[in-house]
């Protein structure tokens, strides 16, 4: 195994209600101020905003609303929330949404103390900052992103079309309460976005280096079972405890670090879908769900072991009969199958990327990340958009 350093600061307090057993303790800890962030009311619709705002009055805050994030949040979305705390002296903040709140909010938190352009020297620059953030807490409302257990904001800059961001330890969210009936309102389709989004994060961490046996990804092979059969039932029975409950803790486990111990990491289509989301604004997990079977096509043969293992381990596909290159294909193959199965879309007009959106400038802006079993070239980029036209 490779070497490691693991920490993670975050307290999670996890279950139906646990606002209301958890929330008021913690919220004792911190001085008046609050700063209230949300998206575009959804929380208002569902009840959650009235839940939170009651058990804020109750433990005697002064709250101050940051309102309307939206998703793919913007940097200058971003400075609202900064001048905010600024103006009213806040001591905590507490993010309730998705991962696009949460991480506006986490990089609200660092632009409220950090001297200096945050933009250039730490999303743009990923120079090294040494700062401690204001405290933040999380009310996590849709499971996804599993931004409620780490230190990364995943910002947009519009002019600049970049959209990025990276894991910085101290940025953690003090708190996450993750009640799985918060998750009960949202929509289907977003529902099984984020739902893919999960299984990206983790297939991300299990196809690169090492190939051979370890922890993390017999781990991430029981996660990815787990999470195929709960987003199946999810899909039929949108209200059933047990599978939403599994997601949510999914997601968590995904992005906390532990599966990603001792291994090298991909996430180039992660880099991908983040330029292809900073130039059409589209949903995260969708576009992942796009150009997953295209990229994995290009490399399932540099990651052979690897491939070979999801097909037979993740989804049961017998290899008898079979090469060990055609088992590991078709396993690609049941990947975009399931996506499929579960409506997400399967091309960029599905996405509804405009068919005159310059795609070869997209795949210019990507990172090309050193972790992946084959570093792609800047034209294979091309290719994989081109292909899932
Ligand atoms: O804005 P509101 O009205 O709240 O509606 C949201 C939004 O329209 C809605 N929603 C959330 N909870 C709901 C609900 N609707 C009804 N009931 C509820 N309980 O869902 C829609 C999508 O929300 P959003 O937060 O945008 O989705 P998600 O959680 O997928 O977050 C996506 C963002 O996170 C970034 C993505 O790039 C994207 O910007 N990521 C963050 C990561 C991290 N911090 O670790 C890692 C990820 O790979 C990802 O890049
Ligand atoms: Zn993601």
């Amino acid at each position: 195994m490779n070497s490691f350093v693991f920490e993670n600061s975050t307290k999670v307090c996890f279950g139906p209600g646990c606002a209301r057993e958890h929330l008021p303790g913690l919220l004792a800890q911190y001085g008046p101020n609050v700063l209230l962030g949300y998206g575009g009311g959804s929380v208002k619709a569902s009840g959650i905003y009235d839940e939170i705002m009651g058990l804020l009055k109750q433990a005697g805050k002064q709250v101050t609303e940051f309102s309307g994030i939206m998703s793919n949040p913007t940097y200058t979305k971003v400075l609202e929330g900064v001048r905010l705390v600024k103006e009213n002296q806040i001591d905590l903040i507490l993010a309730v949404g998705g991962g696009s709140v949460m991480d506006c909010c986490k990089a609200v938190s660092m632009g409220a103390v950090y001297q200096g352009d945050l933009w250039t020297d730490y999303w743009e620059n990923i120079s090294p900052v040494t700062f401690d953030p204001l405290p933040l807490g999380v009310v996590v409302t849709l499971s996804g992103t599993g931004s409620e257990v780490n230190g990364d904001s995943v910002i947009t800059h519009e002019e600049k079309h970049m959209k990025t961001g990276h894991d910085y330890p101290r940025c953690n969210p003090r708190f996450a309460l993750l009640d799985p009936e918060y998750t009960y309102s949202v929509p289907m389709k977003p529902m099984l976005a984020s739902g893919f989004d999960i299984l990206s994060h983790i297939m991300e961490i299990y196809f690169s280096e090492p190939q051979g046996p370890n922890v993390s990804d017999e781990i991430s092979q029981a996660l990815m079972r787990s999470l195929i059969h709960s987003l199946r039932i999810a899909k039929t029975d949108p209200k059933n405890y047990d599978a939403r409950s599994d997601i949510m803790w999914i997601a968590a486990m995904a992005e906390n670090r532990i599966l990603k111990l001792g291994k090298k990491l991909d996430f180039q289509c992660h880099q991908m879908e983040h330029q292809l989301g900073a130039y059409t604004n589209c949903s995260h997990g969708e576009g992942l769900a796009v150009l997953h079977p295209a990229y994995y096509r290009r490399i399932y043969k540099d990651g052979l072991e690897k491939f070979y293992a999801f097909a037979v381990q993740v989804w049961g596909i017998s290899p008898e009969g079979k090469t060990r290159e055609e088992t590991a294909l078709a396993g690609v193959e049941a990947l975009a199958d399931f996506i499929r199965e579960l409506g997400l879309p399967t091309t960029l007009r599905e996405l509804g990327v405009d068919d005159r959106l310059d795609l070869k400038a997209v795949a210019d802006s990507c990172s090309i990340v050193s972790g992946s079993f084959r570093k792609l070239t800047r034209q294979e980029i091309l290719d994989i958009f081109m292909e899932c036209k």
